[in-house]
């Protein structure tokens, strides 16, 4: 009896901790540019998520399985269109980041180098599905070099 009693008031008792939890989680809600700022490094998240595997088909890591590759190659053309959105003027700063300032100063040329990896990345996903391994490798060097050259100019180290 004793012991259900207990139980029941150490139930009351984490209640009341979650209960108390429930302000504080919504004292935490992002601001609009920590959201914008999370939500652009997650679209680059899930590129290098997706590029990862592709690579190491390429590279003969793994073996190759076209599905996947076939899969990952049309995620990665659907990820790129989604990176401009990322990049408004009033997310320049407000959470740790590491877009330079440059970009919203040269916003035509950082749209040329998205639209640029959205081209590389459509080709890629084009040529994926017919397993020809070269053109495969040929597609990811294009992409590769699509993310090296918008990161070179535009992220900081
Ligand atoms: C148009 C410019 C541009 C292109 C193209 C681009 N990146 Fe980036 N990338 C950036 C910038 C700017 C940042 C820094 C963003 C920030 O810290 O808010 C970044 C950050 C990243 C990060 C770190 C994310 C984080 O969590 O902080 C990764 C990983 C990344 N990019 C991978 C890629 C890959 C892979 C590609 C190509 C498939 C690519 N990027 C193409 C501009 C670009």
């Amino acid at each position: 009896m004793t012991a259900a009693r207990l139980s029941v008031s150490a139930l009351c008792a984490a209640g009341l901790l979650a209960a108390l939890a429930v302000p504080a989680l919504a004292d935490e809600k992002p601001t609009k540019a920590q959201w914008t700022i999370k939500y652009r490094q997650a679209t680059f998240t899930l590129l290098a998520w997706n590029i990862g595997p592709i690579s190491s088909m390429v590279k003969g890591e793994i073996p190759v399985d076209q599905a996947r590759l076939a899969l990952h190659a049309k995620r990665l053309a659907e990820l790129s269109p989604m990176i401009l959105e990322g990049f408004p003027a009033d997310a320049k700063t407000g959470a740790p980041n590491k877009a330079k300032p440059e970009i919203w100063d040269n916003f035509a040329d950082f749209r040329a180098k998205a639209t640029a990896l959205d081209e590389a990345t459509a080709k890629l996903a084009k040529v994926a599905p017919g397993g020809d391994m070269k053109a495969i490798a040929a597609g990811l060097g294009e992409v590769g070099n699509a993310c090296k050259s918008c990161h070179q100019k535009y992220r900081a180290d």
